[in-house]
């Protein structure tokens, strides 16, 4: 029994015994990989990453204990400087056969040691090179373990939009680190509609004096809102001469980037003194119950005054990584690292783990203190950015920002709700400001210059810096509509509208605000806002008004031509109707001057239908007809047209014409300083002598009703909007006559490209379009201005006199009757008179006495006509030769005896003839019972 106990015992011995050996082996087969690590350990952040990747290693050791290799982290100093780092990095993969490198802590650092990492196949991970401009997916062997710093632009940008801050000067350290960042800072915060007017590069071996001097050229520039972007030795610096100089007081907003936000927390309490105020952007590290105990244990260790930051947990986070992957590629790699003895550069070993090793590192996905450990090409995906205020020596966290869609919230659990948040109190919480304030510094106290206006002070006054007017209330009423505050002082220009305008170029102001017209020539280095006024520039004249006076108005209604014409169709019909009667009717015979007297009488008569000759022949009677119609016409034309004139009161412009003006000479005027100066000149071609300057309304009456003459103009030209002020300030002396030439109104201008111009425009488009908003303010300034309104009309409407031309028809009537008439009579005479003609014509006799021939002919009495056949007997019996005007007037009556049935009536128709004929009455009592008999 005994025996087979020992035997048993010995066989338990040594199975302990074996077992034992095998934990021996294993823990002698435990492989050290040597890592190197580059970091300025007299910075900050390189001390306490140190002492985080202590704390790493032991924690990752104590977990995984089971782990067969361990990391072996041969630490060196770099000095910040980019040599010492690149050649202690090379000298680790030569000489200590280093498998990776983490580090180097600076971006300018990391540019060289990545390529030493390639070259070797060496992968180089960096916790803390965070500028852009390193690309890991450039470099096959650089991993960076944080965020890019462009990832952080968006939050930056997205702040900057929230409080509507315009322009922004950007202040950042002249290293790799500083550069990287700033075409993304400027791109972003371009599409947020801000500007960046100025920078500012602090070479990080500024002393103080350079920095006081770069601060005070800040100070220079209006902008009030700046974004700094270094890193935390310069900027601690900085910030404690910014708050020296005054510069961290009321109205400075200041925003500080990641790389001194993150590094907030070591910084001496001094420094978080100066930075009272900022704003600040960083990544959001969940707190995890594993970060708390471990800054809990960190702080024992370390004696630290200062408490952790990002860098640290990232350093933590990754020897963590490189100890998982070392773990995964295995042993089989670890000695095959192999191995050049010569001393160039350039014959550096190669890693053969290198690659796996990398690949390894990029695949690894686990949860630490940073929060996710996940590799996106070659760096970590930036998730959530915190803002915060810094307020006496703490950070309090104001608002998230949470992705590119969602922005900014003030919560960390995005509410839907808040979805259409458009006021930024709503976006963030309220930060105080520097001076210890709650009002949000605005971009800068805007220097907007006004002119100087001696006149139309409707549009523009200034008063002890204060401004007035209808330019004055537009702007103040756009202002209101603005969504962030805009302060601002006037400083008065006297000058030209020009000049003023240059100072905006000149930098002189950062706006105007008046009644500046928009002009192509000037928004050529100005920009304008949409314009708020009516445009177009017009001339006004003075205008006649005295016609009721005239003693010739009765002339008036026709035109000269009209005139002229109508006298010539008098003549010429009443000759017509001389050809036609003169041979068959005895009234138009006799001597000759009774003849012509004949002519006129008869057709002059008709004007008033007063002509009581009768007239015989049928052709004369179509003449008579067409022509009395129109006479008639011409006579209700004529009566109208004087009606008018004498009852409607008749303003018409002394001149309407500009070639006039220019042909005679005259004077033009107008408004002093003013743009319309420029346009007379070039775009009218006025001589620049011929050109007078007036101020005020009172002048433009003075020097429009003195006249060209006596010292004043003929016409004044300025803009619609002061013309109409102007015609109705003195109703029915002057008027607005001619084209209108085109700009576009007053507007306000803006330096070309101020982001103001937009957010300007838009508040005038709402206030010009509030109509019961518009119209307070201008009846404020301009009053009823409705009064003159119908006043041009008017002169359009009348005070024109007829012309020849609007009865051009009726004479063409009642000439072509005429001429037909005329010439078919002729016709008939030629041809009842062929036989005597024939045998004239054959004669020997000149033309002139075959033509005195004919004329003879033509004046004998046609006795075959219908009038005489009746009455040859008659006048053989009782008469003397017919030529008298008696015997006339016995024709007359004869005709109208004519008729079988008046026969029966005779004493009536001496009645009846009593008022007509005014010397026959005897004859005609003597000769109707002749007639009877
Ligand atoms: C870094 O610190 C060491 C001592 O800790 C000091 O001797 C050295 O001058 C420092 N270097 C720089 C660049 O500050
Ligand atoms: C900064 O500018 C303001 C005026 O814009 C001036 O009052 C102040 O004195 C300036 N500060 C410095 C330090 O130049
Ligand atoms: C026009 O304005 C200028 C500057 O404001 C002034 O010097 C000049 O006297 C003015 N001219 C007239 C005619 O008012
Ligand atoms: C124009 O007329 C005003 C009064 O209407 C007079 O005071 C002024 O002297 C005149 N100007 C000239 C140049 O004649
Ligand atoms: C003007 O702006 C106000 C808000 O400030 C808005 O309520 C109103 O609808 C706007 N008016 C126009 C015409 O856009
Ligand atoms: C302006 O004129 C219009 C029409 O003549 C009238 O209805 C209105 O009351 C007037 N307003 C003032 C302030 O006189």
């Amino acid at each position: 029994m005994t025996t087979q106990k020992h035997v048993l015992s010995f066989f338990f011995i040594l199975l302990l015994a074996g077992l034992g050996s095998i934990q021996l082996s294993m823990a002698k087969e435990v492989i050290r990989i040597p890592v190197g690590v580059v970091l300025d350990l007299n910075s900050s952040v390189g001390a306490i990453a140190e002492s985080c990747m202590t704390m790493a290693l032991s924690d990752f050791y104590a977990k995984h204990a089971h782990y067969r290799t361990r990391l072996d982290l041969l630490t060196r100093n770099s000095a910040d400087d980019i040599v010492t780092a690149a050649s202690e990095a090379w000298y680790m993969m030569k000489k200590e056969k280093v498998q990776a490198i983490i580090g180097p802590q600076r971006s300018a650092e990391a540019k060289f040691v990545m390529e030493l990492g390639r070259k070797a196949k060496v992968p180089i991970i960096s916790f803390s090179a965070t500028s852009p401009s390193l690309s890991p997916s450039r470099s096959p062997f650089f991993v960076r373990t944080a965020f890019d710093d462009s990832a952080q632009v968006k939050a930056i940008a997205a702040i900057i939009e929230a409080y509507s801050w315009l322009e922004v000067v950007l202040v950042y350290e002249d290293t790799d680190y500083g550069n990287g960042l700033i075409p993304y800072l400027v791109d972003a915060i371009q599409e947020v509609g801000a500007r960046v007017p100025y920078r500012s590069v602090i070479p990080p071996s500024s002393n103080d004096a350079e920095i006081r001097r770069e601060l005070r050229r800040l100070n220079s520039t209006s902008t009030r809102i700046f974004l700094v972007h270094m890193t935390a030795s310069l900027g601690i610096k900085f910030f404690i001469l910014a708050k020296k100089i005054g510069m961290m007081s009321e109205g400075y907003a200041w925003i500080v980037t990641e790389g001194l936000s993150t590094l907030l927390d070591p910084v001496s309490s001094e420094a978080m003194d100066s930075m009272e105020g900022v704003l600040g952007v960083r990544p959001h590290i969940p707190g995890t119950k594993y970060l708390k105990d471990f800054m809990i244990r960190w702080k024992k260790p370390n004696k630290m005054t200062a408490d952790h930051n990002l860098f640290g947990l990232w350093a933590y986070d990754t020897v963590w990584a490189l100890a998982m992957a070392v773990e995964k590629v295995g042993i089989e790699n670890s000695s095959s690292m192999k191995q050049n003895v010569s001393t160039n550069l350039a014959s550096l070993g190669t890693s053969a783990m290198g690659k796996t090793l990398i690949e390894t590192v990029l695949s690894l996905k686990f949860r630490n203190l940073s929060g996710n450990f996940q590799l996106v090409k070659g760096q970590l995906e930036p998730s959530t950015f915190e803002i915060f205020n810094v307020i006496g020596n703490k950070e309090r966290i104001i608002g998230y920002w949470i992705d590119q869609q969602k922005g900014l919230s003030r919560q960390l659990n995005y509410d839907q709700s808040e979805a259409e948040k458009s006021d930024v109190k709503r976006k963030l919480k309220q930060p105080i400001w520097p001076g210890d304030t709650t009002d949000q510094p605005a971009t800068k106290k805007l220097t907007i210059g006004v002119p100087m206006k001696e006149g139309f002070n409707e549009f523009l006054k200034v008063e002890n810096k204060k401004i007035s007017g209808f330019a004055a209330d537009v702007f103040f009423a756009a202002l209101d509509k603005l969504p962030f505050p805009l302060p601002h002082d006037f400083f008065v220009f006297d000058g030209t509208y020009d000049d003023l305008l240059h100072g905006i170029k000149e930098g002189k102001y950062d706006a105007v605000v008046g009644d500046t017209t928009i002009v192509a020539y000037r928004s050529l280095y100005v920009d304008f806002t949409l314009p708020y006024s009516e445009s177009g520039v017009s001339m006004v004249v003075l205008v006649e008004n005295n016609e009721r006076d005239n003693i010739w108005i009765f002339l008036k209604p026709l035109s000269l031509d009209l005139w002229l014409t109508t006298g010539a169709a008098f003549i010429f019909t009443g000759f017509v109707i001389w050809v036609l009667e003169h041979r068959i009717n005895s009234e138009f015979r006799g001597p000759p001057q009774q003849q012509l007297g004949m002519i006129f009488w008869f057709s002059f008569s008709t004007l008033v239908f007063a002509h009581r000759e009768k007239v015989v022949n049928n052709w004369s009677r179509l003449v008579l007809i067409i022509w009395v119609f129109v006479v008639l016409i011409l006579t209700q034309s004529y009566t109208a047209s004087l009606a008018s004139m004498l009852t409607v009161q008749r303003l018409q412009p002394v001149l309407t014409d500009i070639r006039e003006i220019q042909k005679n000479g005259y004077y033009v005027g107008y408004q002093n300083n003013t743009f319309i100066k420029g346009f007379l000149i070039k775009n009218l071609g006025f001589k620049e002598s011929m050109l007078k300057a007036y101020d005020t309304i009172e002048e433009y009456n003075h020097a429009l009703s003195n006249g060209t003459n006596n010292g004043g103009v003929a016409a004044i030209f300025d803009e619609i909007p002061y013309l109409k002020l102007f015609i109705a300030k003195n109703c029915s002396k002057y008027t607005m006559v001619g084209p209108t030439y085109k700009t576009d109104g007053f507007g306000f201008a803006f330096p070309r490209g101020s982001p103001l111009v937009s957010y300007m425009s838009r508040a005038i488009l709402n206030v010009t379009q509030d109509k019961s908003k518009m119209d307070s303010i201008e009846e404020k300034y301009f009053g009823n201005q409705t009064i003159c309104d119908d006043q041009s009309a008017k002169i359009s409407s009348d005070g024109r006199s007829l012309h020849v031309y609007s009865f051009g028809g009726l004479f063409i009537i009642a000439g072509v009757v005429s001429m037909f008439s005329l010439l078919m009579y002729l016709y008939r005479f030629l041809c009842s008179q062929w036989p005597t003609l024939r045998t004239m014509i054959h004669s020997e006799i000149s033309f002139r006495s075959k033509m005195v021939e004919l004329a003879k002919h033509f004046d004998k009495k046609d006795l075959t006509s219908h009038p005489f056949t009746r009455r040859t007997s008659r006048i053989h019996a009782v008469d003397t030769p017919d030529d008298t005007t008696i015997g006339g007037v016995h024709d007359a009556n004869d005709m109208q005896n004519n008729s079988a049935v008046e026969n029966n009536i005779d004493v009536n128709e001496n009645e009846s003839n009593d008022g007509n004929i005014l010397s026959g009455d005897t004859d005609s009592s003597i000769h109707v019972p002749n007639l009877s008999s």
